[in-house]
């Protein structure tokens, strides 16, 4: 670990993230100050006090840039702005600079594989022609058969349908996303160049860090002819070879090697983290090289069935490719784009975890008092690893997913982009509900709302959950304070050993960190074998089962509990 002062005399650990706890916030759905129904920058900063209570070391914003809000902001117009329906550029300062005051590091989310259609680049490109220089900072192809009657490639939309979209006179534009999300090209240097210099204004600007959006689709392979991908319906890479024309090639670490140098001319060192899905885990660890963006993330936990061996195998995989990467594990239940953990984790095993809910009733029955149950157990156990762990505004609520949005409320493309198939996102991004007695659940004075709240948001707002003895805030709140001592480490060092044959039984999955702490997460439906054997006595820190005491001696573990424990 290295620490740094800089010329005022402050004292920077620059490798603060290694231990963080990150707090993504979807600021849409967040705190809305001003009351038009969409969360903004002055409800975040009104809520700081609110972040620093709960004991968040940093916070991560996702898109808040001008957008026509095709793709919830990840279509952005203008990366150097703030969204006016979020706030001004003032107000971002004004943010960075208060959540600095308040120990609270600031990181933005950078959205480089793709523009919003309305970008200046864009509209230039379509009015210059495909042929253009200026369309050379997209990917324009010409359409295959008579007269370019078919897309130039099988390359398949994220969110359904061809990524080619015609523009005339049989001349295509790639977008991996929605339509209103051209892809660059990152051939261009021009477009790495432009990048760079919106990473040096954020950096300048006093951010902390930043997660890269789509960071394994950057650098296709556009040689001429294009080639076809092998099954086309696979989202993501299909081979731990590189070889794919769009995902995950070699030559998109060239590009964050770039980014590194800029952000290590920072003191501390700019942090960055990769959204890189693969199902090929020791590549994605290859963008969390100490001389690339540094961290990654590993989304194993949350796709993970509530099942011991699962997250036994997922666990030690994260954590021993980190280790090897010179990196720290990261651990996330959830975020902006799958269905929330206090819905997903009351799935039975083997039904269906996609991402995306399905729209036509095929939703597999939920258990809502088990996927409660499960989500505060599964905090414990992201919690009490060591490494980054991100949680996502309402995860300490343990507010459920909303199944419940109509078709005319929707707003996510998946939608539309999947002939009504998948629901989508949405789901998970209802504003939050605060106060129970207010409208909109105190989201704001007003009570609109971008998505509608239902009626059940009441019972998890967070000004009765921060006051009710044993609720899922309190979990939350306790388990990040307790991290400081048990689980976090200055140095940087995040092992821990299984512990499961030092446990009669070995029912419960079990791990010690070098601070003498023991986890034990009981995965099963039954009261877990006795804590015996040669091991130590242990006496509860912490419990996802609020009738097990703190303080008292653990002999055994409820079902579907993670409790947190030190030797008597
Ligand atoms: C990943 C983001 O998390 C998601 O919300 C977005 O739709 C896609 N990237 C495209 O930007």
């Amino acid at each position: 670990m290295s620490v740094h002062t800089d010329i005022r005399g402050n004292v920077h650990n620059e490798a603060w993230w290694r231990d963080a706890v990150i707090y993504q916030i979807y600021p849409r759905s967040f705190f809305d100050a001003n009351g038009d129904g969409e969360g903004d920058i002055t409800g975040i900063i009104k809520k700081l006090g609110y972040l620093r209570h709960l004991g968040v070391d940093a916070i991560w914003l996702s898109p808040f840039y001008p957008s026509p809000m095709a793709d919830g902001g990840y279509d952005v117009a203008d990366y150097c702005d703030v969204d006016c329906r979020f706030g001004t550029l003032s107000q971002f300062d004004e943010l960075v600079h208060k959540a600095h005051a308040a120990d609270i590091k600031v990181i933005v989310d950078i959205v480089p594989n793709h523009t919003s259609n309305v970008h200046p680049w864009f509209k230039e490109a379509l009015a210059q022609g495909p042929e253009s220089a200026a369309a050379s900072r997209y990917v324009f192809r010409r359409g295959r058969g008579r007269d370019g009657q078919l897309p130039p490639t099988n390359w398949l939309s994220n969110f359904g349908g061809s990524a080619w979209e015609p523009c005339g006179d049989g001349w295509y534009y790639l977008h991996l996303f929605a339509k209103e999300q051209p892809d660059l090209n990152w051939d261009s240097r021009e477009v790495r160049d432009e990048f760079l210099r919106i990473l040096k204004f954020w950096c300048d600007r006093g951010v902390d860090g930043f997660r890269i959006d789509v960071s394994h689709g950057l650098a296709k392979d556009l040689s001429t002819p294009l080639r076809d991908r092998v099954d086309p319906t696979v989202m993501g890479p299909q081979a731990a070879d590189g070889s794919d024309p769009i995902w995950d090639r070699d030559a998109v670490h060239a590009i964050y090697r770039e980014w590194r140098e800029l952000f290590n001319r920072y003191n501390p060192p700019k942090y960055a983290i990769g959204e890189s899905w693969s199902p090929f885990t020791p590549r994605i660890f290859q963008y969390a090289r100490q001389d690339e963006l540094g961290a990654v993330f590993d989304f194993s936990l949350s796709k993970a069935y509530w099942d011991r061996e699962e997250y036994r195998t997922s666990i030690g995989r994260t954590h021993d490719f980190a280790v090897e990467a010179g990196t720290s594990p990261t651990w996330v239940l959830g975020n902006h784009d799958v269905p929330r953990a206090a819905s997903r984790l009351g799935l039975p095993i083997g039904a269906s975890i996609n991402t995306w809910v399905t729209s036509n009733g095929t939703i597999p029955r939920i258990d809502p008092d088990m996927a409660h149950r499960r989500a505060r157990a599964a905090a414990l156990i992201m919690l009490g690893l060591p490494g980054t762990a991100f949680v996502y505004q309402g995860e300490e609520l343990g507010l459920p997913e909303d199944f419940d949005l109509t078709p005319d409320e929707i707003q996510d493309p998946n939608w539309e982009r999947s002939g009504h198939r998948f629901k989508g996102r949405d789901g998970c991004r209802v504003p939050l509900p605060w106060n129970a007695q207010d409208p909109a659940f105190g989201f704001n004075t007003t009570g609109r709302s971008w998505l509608p709240q239902p009626e059940w948001f009441a019972r998890y707002a967070e000004s009765s959950e921060e006051h009710t003895e044993g609720s899922t805030w309190q979990l939350y709140r306790d388990a990040l304070e307790l991290r400081h001592r048990w689980v976090a480490r200055a140095d940087g060092d995040v092992s821990f050993e299984w512990v499961n044959d030092a446990l009669r039984g070995g029912l419960p999955l079990a791990w010690r960190l070098p601070s003498g702490m023991t986890v034990l997460a009981n995965f099963s439906h039954e009261e877990a074998s006795e804590v015996s054997g040669d091991y130590p006595a242990l006496q509860v820190l912490l419990s996802s089962d609020p009738h097990l005491e703190q303080g008292s001696q653990v002999s055994v573990v409820p079902p579907n509990t993670a409790v947190w424990c030190c030797e008597r």
